[in-house]
């Protein structure tokens, strides 16, 4: 994430967390595990807003899911099995953030075909060639999810899977860990119009890492 972001992460939920009261109703009749990641990923939302020097607040829901962050903030969060994290910036810096996390392990059987276009499943067929270890249908789905939380909140339009084209790149050189990150561009195959009086959406820049058996996407727009 570049700087200026308030960032956040846990592999696991820590006990003693409470959601804030205003928070409450958007879980009432949640399943305990439910609960536990809404919790978690409200209480990482809170740390990453922290950086940013601003007070604890309840994050409400939105417009189809969309997270309702304080005024002038931008942000996103997510949560797996064994993953929760919460990213925020000031929009004067960042415009959208959006962050996906997704087990490292390949796509369930028949999803390829309805979270992909043409031209990304002929990459693929053309990587399996030669096998990297690397589950990149699974990594295209989650650059799909992370594109989707930062467009949503500029538009409040819909994105379906075909209507944004992801591209990838992989980093020579590895990290600390030697685990495989890279860099990838969601080109928007449709109207990018904006209602934050910004210009049209047409790519959006992001970073990909596989660490600890986990797939991780962001995507910050400046
Ligand atoms: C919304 C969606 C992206 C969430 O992804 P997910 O992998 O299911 O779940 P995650 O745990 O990673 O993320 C959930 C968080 O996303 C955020 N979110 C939900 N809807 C959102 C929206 N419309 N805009 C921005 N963020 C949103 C919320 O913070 C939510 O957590 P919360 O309910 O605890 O607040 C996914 O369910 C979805 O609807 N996908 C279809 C749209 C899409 O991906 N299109 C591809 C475009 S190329």
């Amino acid at each position: 994430m570049p700087r200026g972001v308030g960032a956040a992460d846990s592999f696991g939920d820590p006990d003693g967390l409470s959601v804030l009261p205003a928070e409450e109703p958007l879980i009432a009749s949640a399943v305990e595990k439910r609960r536990r990641e809404f919790t978690t990923a409200r209480h990482l939302a809170r740390r990453a807003l922290g950086q940013l020097g601003v007070e604890p607040v309840p994050i409400l829901r939105g417009e189809r899911g969309m997270p309702v962050w304080p005024r002038h903030v931008v942000g996103s969060m997510t949560h797996c099995d064994g993953y929760r994290a919460a990213v925020t910036a000031y929009s004067m810096q960042i415009r959208s953030l959006g962050i996906d996390a997704e087990p490292h392990a390949p796509l369930p059987d028949g999803v390829l075909g309805h979270t992909s276009i043409e031209a990304e499943r002929d990459v693929l067929t053309a990587r399996s060639a030669h096998d990297d270890g690397l589950h990149w249908d699974r990594l295209l789905f989650c650059a799909k999810e992370a594109t989707y939380k930062a467009w949503f909140p500029l538009t409040h339009r819909w994105l379906g899977f075909a209507d944004a084209h992801i591209v990838f790149d992989r980093d020579d050189a590895v990290g600390t860990a030697g685990e495989p990150a890279g860099t990838f561009t969601s080109t928007i195959l449709i109207d990018g119009a904006a209602i934050d009086g910004g210009p049209p959406l047409l790519t959006l820049p992001g970073r990909w890492q596989i660490a600890n058996g986990l797939i991780l996407t962001t995507i910050a727009l400046t």
